[in-house]
């Protein structure tokens, strides 16, 4: 089935809709790429060549050109939507505008096509329950920018066909991603869950004073995050103790539970916290350099890409 797609429609070219158009372009697929905003349809050719020739300097990807001759911008949601056997939404993250986009994809899409959301948490069944094919519905979750960074979470909804599963598992493969399931629906899914841990400890503990916010990113930055960029926390753990998971955890589950137990209730990021962080983060990079930064990122992303894909073959 997966190779009976060839039109991908994605509705909504904003950040990641623009980098999907690019992770479906170039494995060779066509894209019917929608936005609402007319502004948005102008610029997001341009934006799409930068990217790409960047990727090119990277040495991720070979003929700009003709992957840009895959992306076609359209006028109309139908004129994405209706040709393709796969659609992506990836409109704003707010369940109204959610339920009115499924259900106005859901009028103009093949019944047999499947439709991914982009969503970054809210379930599936918060929006698509209306829907006529219903059963065609479920999460295709990406990470910002989805070109440069390949996981992507699957999570169905209660009503989504199984099939319909192995099909947005199978597209993902065959595009480049890494697809996980989330086997059953979350808020946050995995990755934002995971995520979530991590942001409220660092909040927790910059907000008692514990340390700046540059020392907790640092901690990250040159300390777990060199290891969580090729490894899992489970398989951390299994290397970081002579016996294995098994050892480690009987030498030290007792203090990840002291630990946990000590934060017995949720604690909300407060208004006091937020400000003294941004004025951290406002010195170290001032508001006006937030775009460069980014673009820098992305340069650092796609050197990386670059390297795991020489490790990785
Ligand atoms: N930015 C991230 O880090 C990130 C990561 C993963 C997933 N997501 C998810 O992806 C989705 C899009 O987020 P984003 O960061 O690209 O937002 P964005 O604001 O950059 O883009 C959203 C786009 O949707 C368009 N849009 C809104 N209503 C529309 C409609 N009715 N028809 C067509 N287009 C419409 C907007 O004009 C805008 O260009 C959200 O669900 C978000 O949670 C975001």
């Amino acid at each position: 089935m997966t190779k009976a797609i060839r039109t991908v429609a994605i509705v909504g070219a904003g950040l990641v809709g623009s980098g999907w158009a690019i992770v479906f372009a170039r494995a060779g697929l066509e894209v019917k790429l929608y936005d609402v905003d007319a502004g948005i349809r102008n610029h997001v050719p341009a934006f799409l060549k930068g990217a790409l020739e960047d990727m090119q300097g990277a040495g991720l990807v070979d003929k700009v050109d003709e992957v840009l001759a895959r992306i076609e911008v359209v006028d109309t949601l139908e004129a994405a939507v209706t040709p393709a056997q796969y659609v992506q939404e990836s409109v704003f993250e707010r369940v109204d505008i959610k339920k009115q986009i499924s259900l106005r994809i859901d009028a103009a899409m093949d019944s047999a096509a499947v439709v991914g959301s982009s969503s970054s948490g809210i379930p599936g069944s918060a929006f698509t329950e209306e829907c006529t094919n219903r059963s065609r519905f479920l999460v295709v979750h990406p990470v910002n920018p989805p070109h440069l960074v390949p996981v992507v979470e699957i999570v169905p909804a209660p009503w989504t066909d199984t099939d319909v599963v192995t099909i947005a598992n199978d597209l993902m493969s065959l595009v480049g991603q890494v697809p996980v399931l989330v086997r059953r629906e979350i808020e946050g899914f995995i990755l934002n869950r995971l995520q979530g841990a991590l942001l409220n400890e660092a909040w927790a503990l910059f907000e008692d004073g514990y340390a700046s916010a540059a020392d907790i990113d640092k901690t990250v930055a040159y300390g777990l995050g060199l290891r969580w960029s090729f490894m899992g926390p489970f398989e951390t753990i299994d290397l970081n103790a002579p016996g294995g998971l098994k050892d480690y955890a009987e030498r030290l589950a007792p203090l990840y539970h002291r630990i946990a137990q000590s934060r017995p209730t949720a604690r909300a990021w407060s208004q006091e916290a937020i400000a003294a962080a941004d004025a951290e983060r406002r010195v170290a990079l001032p508001a006006g350099d937030l775009a460069a930064r980014r673009e820098w990122r992305d340069a650092y992303l796609m050197r990386l890409a670059a390297f795991r894909e020489k490790q990785e073959g």
